[in-house]
């Protein structure tokens, strides 16, 4: 009989994440340009998740504030990012994503068809975590994962993601975003 063996576990990906924090502390180093610091981000997370775990994650990116957007109709424009083309804008309470900034919550996501106004930039996403990235109480944006299989991202990825998250904001000057 074949053992069913997996090809990561649970304990291979919160040590992704521990190490992806001092990679990404390192690749920051001396550096504050949120643009240079999220495209860096981006690229160690989407390479870095893609080696450790057997999930065909897709996209992983950012969306920040749009200065252009009225404050009374706050939305988000793209970002740096690595996967396919995406959808430029998104309005606060619109999708995942607008949902994560309008409520300043993670959303974890684990199948995208069963959440009202999902927006589908790519029609091979299937699951989908957003982490809100806050500053003094604000949203300035928000980091966005997709999956092509449901039930991609897990807890360990959320804690993960919300660790990064965090750090990004005081990492980096957020000239052009507030
Ligand atoms: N699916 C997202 C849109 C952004 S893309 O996934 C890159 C949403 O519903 O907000």
């Amino acid at each position: 009989m074949t053992p069913n063996i997996s090809a990561s576990t649970a304990s291979d990906k919160a040590e992704f994440y521990q190490d992806l924090e001092l990679q990404i502390q390192g690749v920051t180093d001396g550096q504050r340009n949120w643009v240079t610091n999220l495209a860096n981000s981006s690229a160690l997370i989407y390479h870095g998740l893609r080696a450790v775990t057997d999930k065909p994650i897709n996209w992983v990116g950012f969306y920040v504030l749009d200065q252009s957007s009225p404050s009374t109709k706050q939305a988000l424009i793209l970002g740096p990012f690595q996967g396919k083309v995406a959808c430029t804008n998104i309005d606060f309470g619109r999708g995942v994503c607008g949902t994560a900034a309008a409520e300043a919550r993670t959303m974890l996501v684990k199948d995208v068809h069963e959440f009202p106004g999902h927006i589908a930039c790519d029609a091979a996403s299937n699951s989908e975590v957003v982490v809100p990235l806050v500053l003094d109480g604000r949203v300035i944006g928000v980091l966005d994962l997709d999956c092509e299989v449901t039930e991609g991202f897990d807890e360990v990825d959320q804690a993960g993601l919300e660790v990064v998250a965090k750090y990004l904001v005081q990492a980096c000057d957020w000239r052009g975003v507030i």
